[in-house]
């Protein structure tokens, strides 16, 4: 990950997110006491193993920055067959998912509440995911904070290793400028290539329902692109 020294001159990492205080309801807190053991993992700085976690082995889908986990669920509850895991660091999202993961009483979604780019590093094995999705991920817009946009070279180099080959990336937005900066940074990656581009209303989404952050950008009269990136083998 990008890092920048701070004013101690100790090393300091620039994050995607900025930690949000959003006030907790009382059935997202409730949701993650009684659920957070069923569901959730802790972060370790140590591999996982998610044949165990999983209780079985299938085919893996990495969900980063899954919001109110709406999508994440839905995609979960069609797909019993694969196992999704959705990392995020925003406390409200991850009690929403809670809750809508035992309505839909999925067993195959298990959540992290942590810097996906860490727990990318340090918990999920090479080569242990089928598909990776990255939906609307924040454009950070001013200039002087582009540095914290998730999409980098690197992170799509850590992404490539932690695909098997054949998997695929899955990102959507509707911050024009960013699809640009996109573009650019897989454009130059010799490891993944894009195997399809769809620019659109919110209608034509690529294999995946609309998420909350996609009808936000509607509202405001932006176009949404899509994209699917699939690892060179
Ligand atoms: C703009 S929202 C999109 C949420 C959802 N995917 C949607 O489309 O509605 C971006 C989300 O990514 C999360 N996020 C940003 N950087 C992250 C990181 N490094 N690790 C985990 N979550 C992250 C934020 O907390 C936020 O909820």
């Amino acid at each position: 990950m990008a890092s920048a020294a701070g004013e101690t001159g100790k090393k300091r990492a620039i994050r995607s997110f900025v930690r949000r205080s959003g006030r907790l309801t009382a059935s997202q807190q409730r949701a993650i006491e009684s659920l957070w053991p069923v569901y959730g993992i802790e972060f370790r700085p140590k591999r996982l193993d998610l044949d165990q976690i999983f209780g079985r082995a299938a085919p893996r889908v990495l969900e980063i920055g899954f919001g109110n986990g709406d999508t994440l669920v839905r995609q979960a509850a069609s797909d019993p067959d694969l196992d999704f895991l959705g990392v995020e660091v925003h406390e409200p999202g991850i009690g929403h998912c809670l809750i809508r993961a035992r309505e839909t009483g999925v067993a195959n979604l298990r959540l992290i509440r942590h810097d996906a780019i860490e727990v990318l590093e340090s918990q999920l094995p090479p080569q242990s995911l089928s598909r990776i999705n990255l939906y609307f991920p924040d454009p950070w817009p001013k200039k002087r904070h582009h540095k914290r946009r998730i999409v980098s070279p690197a992170f799509v180099a850590l992404c490539a290793e932690r695909l098997v080959p054949g998997g695929t990336m899955h990102i959507a937005t509707d911050w024009a400028e960013y699809a640009g900066h996109i573009d650019e940074v897989f454009g130059d990656s010799h490891r993944f290539r894009c195997a399809e581009r769809r620019k659109h209303a919110g209608d034509r989404p690529l294999d995946r329902p609309m998420t909350k952050f996609e009808r936000r950008g509607l509202r405001q009269g932006h176009e949404i692109v899509d994209w699917r990136f699939e690892r060179v083998a």
